[in-house]
């Protein structure tokens, strides 16, 4: 069909072209002019007067040199021209430059100026040019400058660009084109400029290609769909004058999200950058810049996100950073900034990150530095910092402070058990003085960090036996149970005054009398409140199966040497009960006031989930503080142990159906059982294996036990350096199953690839993060092959591909390009029944049996 249209198509124009071949120059111009209005009548030198020869007509240029004068450019830009581009000008036989920009043509691509057999340049900027680039596009061939900018044109980039060899530059900014940019730059060798900016509705990643244009001098995309990285292939570049230019945003131009992120950019970063006053995101981290940070834009009135963590950058904040009014977050670490931390930082209100470790700041912290009332995450560990602690009252919603490595002196703050989210705790390697306060005991801390102090005296209890020991260590005057020191007190008689640890044991041990060893099925609640007040804790437990456990054998069943893992949410440990049976129990700790009835239902809810690729939960406990969920205990060990341990490789076979088997799991999760549940922490950690490596999901829906802002709060934490939470999840916390399907991409990624989706081995750039490392593969040539683990026998290759399309798929950044999981299923099973399975047991692809 298409190429019927082409043939029909160029049988038109050569019949226009014969028809009018021997007219005269001077006949084909007028003959252009008649389907041009030309309102307001600039073209009346264009006529048939024998005194006024054509090449005095408006807008002509004639070669001069040679006597049967001959047109070679027409100019007629900004004339408020409008009406039909006629293909008669192709008759004008040296014409090589026609440039009809600012003016009001209002058609589709003039395709038919492509007969102009001299044209070079054809320049149609600022016209209203609509409808989408046919491929016949590519008949432009002998075209070195085309410039479409600023017209109408949608759709989709079409592959044809990739015949216009000739091309220079190549303009195209502010339209309306839509979708992925195709990689098909990479052949016009000769390009120099390559604009694609403003074009809103682009959505794609820079095509690896331009990396290898050599002669590319400028190269625009801002304000158009493009996200993720800077290929690597650009890095070789040094010439984005477009990327990068001094004067970026003089004369008021509207860049908004800047993103040079982890390249191999170095050099300085122009203090013009603070001149682009509507900026709003500013990322360069991951790069070798150096030179001062540009002041400046600390203070812009709209920008949200300052990265510039990892390079080398010098310079000092400045305390005008408090008139940033939109500024969420700011990460600097690793570089040799100094000064001191402005007190103006205290005022930024919508401020929720502020990280800086690993710089040269000195002096004493602001008082008010944590005073945003959304801050959350503060890291100023690593620095010179020096003086006191200061109280942090404010910040409410402060999850993780770390204040590592420095030189602070004095107590620290009892305001800090105040903060009621407050998780991750360093003050270690400081010269902090006097005791741990015991309030800390009513955080739910899942780090607490106070190593190489000089802290004194008794150990609030809960720390002792919750956390390891050795975030207590170096601090000589420390003492309580399981230190070097024991605390003066302990020695008298323990009637008299018994540690807090002492007096939870033995009321836990009345507690498994009370409840004997009867606790049956169907939900048996414990409760007993400790003569001593509330230094114990009250149990309660629900038991959906038989078990003959208590909270005391649990309690003393999870240690340091039982933990088998510490997830975000918390810590994972094997318990081993009384019949030798073994149960995992995953500890979370308890933000929300969630009624112990409410809890007792969300937990039913999941308990009532029966699918073979579902762990079940067996039971729960908990307390004021904790909750501890009992899961049936697989002896597989996990898929994400599997594919760390050295020597992994399993058949294709098995990766499959573990692959279909964790799909299965999440598509009777979100579509099968009611209420419909998003899993929302799926990574290969969390995927058991059972000893017929028939998967199982473990650890889903937990927000329905924490609760959702504590939730979203935790994994806030996660979600920057986690590669299998989905990019959407920056803007948009909602659970989603497209969050779960991106999710399960990385694993089958993992699968495929037979390595780690995250290393946290940095030094190898290259194995960071598994879906970059993957798309940057699979565009070059050969790539595909690259990715596919060399552990596993050539036979399978088609299969493995066509698993790779679905991983891609669902790892699509566009989140309603993602498959669902049934699609994905399907998708799986459809390569399940191939050759390549048949021979499951080759000799070299054993299954390696996981520890
Ligand atoms: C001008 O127009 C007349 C009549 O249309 C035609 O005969 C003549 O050849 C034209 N002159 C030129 C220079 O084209
Ligand atoms: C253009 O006009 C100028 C006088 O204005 C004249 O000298 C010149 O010869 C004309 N050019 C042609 C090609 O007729
Ligand atoms: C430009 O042309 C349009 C019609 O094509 C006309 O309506 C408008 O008035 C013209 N503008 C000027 C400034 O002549
Ligand atoms: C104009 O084009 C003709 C035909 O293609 C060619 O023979 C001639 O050399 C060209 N003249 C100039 C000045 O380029
Ligand atoms: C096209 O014409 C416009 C208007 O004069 C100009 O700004 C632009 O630079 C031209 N494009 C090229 C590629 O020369
Ligand atoms: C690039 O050029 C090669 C060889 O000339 C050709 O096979 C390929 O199709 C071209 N690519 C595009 C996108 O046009
Ligand atoms: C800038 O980036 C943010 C986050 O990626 C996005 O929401 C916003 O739409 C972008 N703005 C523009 C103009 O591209
Ligand atoms: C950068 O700009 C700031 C003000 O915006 C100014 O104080 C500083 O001196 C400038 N630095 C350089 C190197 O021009
Ligand atoms: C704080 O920064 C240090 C150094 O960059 C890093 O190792 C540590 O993980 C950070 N802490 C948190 C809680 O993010
Ligand atoms: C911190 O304590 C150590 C050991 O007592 C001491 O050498 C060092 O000078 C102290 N540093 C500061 C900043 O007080
Ligand atoms: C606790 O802090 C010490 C001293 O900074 C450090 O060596 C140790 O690795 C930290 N432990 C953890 C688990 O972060």
């Amino acid at each position: 069909m298409s190429s019927l249209c082409t043939f029909l198509f160029l049988l038109s124009l050569t019949f226009t072209l014969t028809s009018s071949s021997s007219s005269s120059q001077t006949q084909t111009l007028l003959s252009f002019k008649s389907t041009i209005q030309d309102t307001k009548n600039t073209l009346s030198t264009w006529s048939n007067t024998s005194l006024n020869h054509f090449c005095n007509w408006t807008g002509i240029s004639c070669s001069s040199t040679s006597s049967p004068f001959s047109v070679t450019s027409v100019n007629l830009q900004n004339l408020n021209l409008s009406g039909d581009i006629s293909s008669s000008i192709c008759n004008l036989p040296n014409l090589s430059d026609l440039n009809l920009a600012n003016n009001a043509f209002n058609q589709p691509i003039p395709l038919h100026l492509s007969q102009c057999s001299s044209l070079k340049s054809l320049n149609l900027s600022n016209n209203l040019i609509w409808g989408t680039i046919p491929s016949q596009i590519s008949m432009f061939v002998a075209l070195s400058v085309l410039d479409l900018s600023r017209n109408r044109i949608e759709g989709n980039i079409p592959d044809a660009f990739g015949s216009l060899k000739n091309l220079q530059v190549l303009d195209m900014n502010t339209n309306l084109f839509s979708g992925d940019v195709p990689k098909v730059f990479g052949n016009l060798t000769k390009l120099e400029v390559l604009d694609l900016s403003l074009n809103p509705y682009l959505v794609s990643e820079i095509p690896e290609d331009i990396g290898e244009l050599g002669n590319l001098k400028k190269l625009l995309l801002q304000t158009s769909g493009f996200q993720g990285e800077i290929p690597e292939s650009l890095k070789g570049l040094n010439k984005l004058l477009g990327l990068f230019p001094d004067g970026l945003c003089r004369g008021g131009k509207g860049l908004i999200n800047l993103s040079l992120h982890t390249n191999g950019f170095t050099g300085l970063i122009p203090n013009s950058t603070s001149e682009c006053k509507s900026l709003e995101r500013f990322q360069v981290q991951n790069n070798g810049f150096s030179g001062d940070f540009p002041v400046g834009l600390f203070s812009l009135p709209r920008i949200k996100l300052i990265r510039g963590e990892n390079n080398r950058f010098t310079g000092k904040i400045p305390d005008l950073i408090s008139e940033a009014s939109q500024l969420e977050q700011v990460q600097l670490d690793n570089n040799l900034f100094d000064g001191e931390i402005p007190s103006g930082l205290g005022l930024v209100k919508s401020l929720y990150r502020f990280s800086a470790s690993l710089n040269h700041f000195y002096g004493e912290i602001p008082p008010n530095f944590c005073d945003s009332p959304v801050m959350s995450i503060m890291n100023l560990s690593h620095n010179s910092l020096s003086g006191d602690i200061p109280q942090l009252k404010k910040c409410r919603k402060l999850v993780s402070l770390s204040l590592a490595d420095n030189s602070l002196t004095g107590e620290i703050p009892n305001s800090l058990a105040e903060l009621p989210v407050l998780t991750y705790l360093d003050l270690s390697d400081n010269n902090l003085t006097g005791s741990i306060p015991q309030g800390l005991q009513n955080l739910k801390l899942a780090l607490f960090n106070v190593s190489y102090n000089q802290l004194s005296g008794r150990v609030p209890y809960s720390l002792i036996s919750g956390l390891p020991a050795s975030f207590l260590e170096g601090n000589s005057g420390l003492c309580g149970p399981g230190l070097p020191n024991s605390c003066s007190d302990d020695n008298k008689p323990r009637h008299h005054v018994a540690s807090g640890f002492t007096t939870l044991v033995r009321a836990l041990i009345s507690l498994a009398f009370v409840a004997g060893i009867s606790l049956v099925a169907g939900g048996f609640i414990l409760y007993r409140r400790s003569s001593k007040g509330n230094e114990v804790a009250i149990w309660r437990s629900v038991f959906f199966y038989p078990l003959r456990i208590t909270e005391h054998d649990l309690l003393i069943g999870m240690n340091d040497k039982s933990s088998i893992g510490n997830g975000i949410f918390g810590n994972v440990y094997v318990v081993s009960l009384p019949s030798g049976d073994l149960v995992s129990v995953k500890k979370l700790v308890k933000f929300g006031n969630q009624s112990s009835k409410s809890l007792k239902v969300e937990v039913k809810t999941l308990a009532k989930i029966r699918h073979k690729n579902i762990v079940k939960i067996l039971g729960f406990c908990h307390s004021d503080e904790s909750v501890f969920l009992i899961y049936e205990y697989l002896h597989g060990g996990s898929l994400g142990d599997l594919i760390c341990s050295q020597n992994f490789q399993l058949h294709w076979g098995v990766r499959l159906k573990i692959a279909i088997g964790v799909a299965q799991g999440l598509a009777y999760l979100h579509k099968d059982y009611v209420p419909h549940l998003v899993h929302r922490n799926v990574k290969s950690k969390n995927i058991l294996l059972d000893v017929n490596f028939e998967p199982k999901l473990t650890h889903f829906a937990l927000d329905r036990i924490v609760g959702e802002a504590a939730f979203q709060s935790i994994l806030d934490s996660e979600a920057a350096s986690s590669c299998y939470i989905a990019p959407e999840y920056g803007y948009n916390k909602k659970a989603s199953e497209q969050l779960d399907v991106y999710s399960f991409g990385v694993v089958l990624l993992e699968l495929i690839c037979g390595r780690q989706a995250e290393k946290t081995d940095s030094s190898d750039d290259s194995s960071l993060d598994i879906v970059k490392w993957v798309r940057r593969k699979v565009n070059i040539t050969n790539g595909v092959n690259q990715v596919l683990d060399t552990r596993i026998s050539d036979s399978c290759h088609q299969e493995m591909v066509g698993a790779l399309d679905i991983a891609l798929n669902c790892t699509s950044v566009v989140p309603e390009k993602r498959p669902s999981m049934l699609e994905v299923v399907r998708g799986l099973q459809s390569l399940e029944s191939r050759t390549c399975i048949a021979n499951l047991q080759g000799p070299n692809d054993e299954p390696s049996i996981p520890v």
